[in-house]
């Protein structure tokens, strides 16, 4: 029997790994920089908070949740995103209690049942933000020069910040009313699913991905001409901000997002370097949802990165070295072997990588294994280093050897101190 991961679901191993680990290292950095603090949100919540959010005529409530009952028959989905878990828990621990802003960020997989292809799969990590209790354009500015700030810290420059203001509940109805008008005449030549949008929630259209729709929306009204002056004050202000703190940006008046809960601000970050799935990180306000959720009112801004894309565009121009171990320590008999390990213990505590002869190999084939999992020094011990109290040591690096006392290892490896060959 041969077991293979999911569809669209993937490991993740070493030494990718080590890419992974530099992006949220990163983010932890910069997050602390800028007052936010982790949460943990579950995978799992109750499917209504999902529907309730993301929308029920959006693509992922559609067709994209992994949604079961339990055994006791609730609903239950596996989280297809960070916000709606994170303003559940926000509202569910009274948080707006707090003085504002609360900023909190979360990581972890995210699941949807999508058509996987390159840059999209059915289980993927994303890195989200989410700040609590600001209306103000300066909020915004923050959080997009924040992850400005991220996306150069790990070395991705050649992004594009794309902006958008999608409106707010005063500015809708007007924009819903110009888009009913200029689909009217192509109802039938929408795909089923937009067919049915266009009753329930025409702004979804913009959305949609089926290629015919995509024709048929070129020329459809553009929600920044619909603004109310509220929102387009906070608009102006917002991009005023950014030239400001220089972040450079495009405005894309189609830009809508692919979930309801947006009020004004919405922006993604893409790469021309991904193919057809560009987004590396995306976000916007959304300063209904803490009181849709029970919460009082509550203006609110987030966004979230996706690691897989992040990584694919890193690796490209990877350089940096991957973690190897700074010691093996080669031994020769039973002896040898126990005092390596009490040798290896003991330059571990003083925080370096060690890795000991397991047992039984002989000394040319811990040689080679030494150089193949790139270890800067080998130490060797046999029985007559034992008697000596030296050991032999080679660095692989310098092709440099030599002889040390066994209890002046560690000054070495902490001092750095220059070897000389005998
Ligand atoms: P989103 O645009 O659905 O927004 O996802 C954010 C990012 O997650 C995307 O830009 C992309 O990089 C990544 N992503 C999404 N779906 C996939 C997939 N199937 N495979 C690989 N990567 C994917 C949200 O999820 C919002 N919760 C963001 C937000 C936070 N808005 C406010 N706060």
């Amino acid at each position: 029997m041969k077991y293979s991961a999911l569809k669209g679901i993937q490991d993740i191993l070493p030494p990718d790994i080590y890419i992974w680990q530099k992006v949220e290292s990163t983010a932890l950095e910069i997050f602390r920089k800028y007052g936010f603090q982790e949460i943990r949100i579950p995978i799992i919540e109750s499917t209504d908070i999902f529907i309730r959010s993301i929308g029920e005529t959006t693509d992922i409530v559609e067709k994209e949740m992994y949604t079961f009952p339990d055994k006791a028959g609730r609903s239950i989905t596996m989280r297809p995103e960070g916000t709606a878990p994170a303003v559940r828990c926000y509202v569910e621990h009274h948080l707006y209690n707090l003085s504002s802003p609360q900023k909190f960020f979360y990581s972890g997989p995210m699941f949807r049942y999508e058509r996987p292809q390159k840059g999209r799969f059915r289980q993927f990590y994303q890195i989200g933000v989410e700040a609590f209790g600001v209306s103000q354009p300066s909020m915004d500015a923050e959080i997009i020069a924040m992850l400005r700030n991220l996306l150069e810290g790990i070395g991705l420059k050649e992004v594009n910040f794309e902006l958008n203001s999608i409106g707010c509940d005063k500015c809708r109805p007007d924009y819903r009313n110009a888009l009913l008008d200029f689909f009217r005449s192509r109802l039938s030549d929408l795909c089923p699913d937009c067919q049915r949008r266009y009753e329930l929630n025409p702004l979804r259209i913009l959305d949609c991905k089926v290629e015919r729709c995509i024709e048929l929306r070129q020329g459809a009204p553009v929600v920044t001409d619909h603004l109310c002056s509220e929102c387009r004050e906070h608009f102006d202000e917002l991009t005023s901000r950014l030239q400001s703190l220089n972040v450079r940006y495009t405005l894309n008046p189609n830009l809508v997002r692919g979930l309801d809960y947006y009020t004004r601000t919405a922006f993604e970050v893409t790469s021309e370097h991904l193919g057809a799935q560009k987004a590396v990180a995306a976000g916007g306000r959304y300063d209904k949802l803490v009181e849709e959720f029970g919460g009082p009112q509550m203006p609110a801004i987030g966004f979230a990165l996706g690691m897989e894309r992040i990584v694919t565009l890193l690796k490209e121009n990877w350089t940096e070295e991957h973690p190897a171990p700074k010691v093996f320590i080669a031994t020769m008999g039973r002896e040898a072997e126990i005092e390596g390990f009490k040798i290896a213990e003991d330059i571990r505590t003083a925080g370096f990588w060690v890795e000991p002869n397991y047992g039984g190999a002989s000394l040319k084939s811990q040689l080679r294994k030494a150089d193949r999992i790139g270890a800067e020094f080998v130490f060797i011990i046999g029985e007559n280093e034992l008697k000596s109290g030296k050991i032999q040591w080679k660095n692989l690096k310098k092709s440099e050897q030599g002889e040390i006392e066994i209890k002046n290892i560690l000054a070495i490896l902490t001092d750095n101190i220059q070897f000389s060959n005998p």
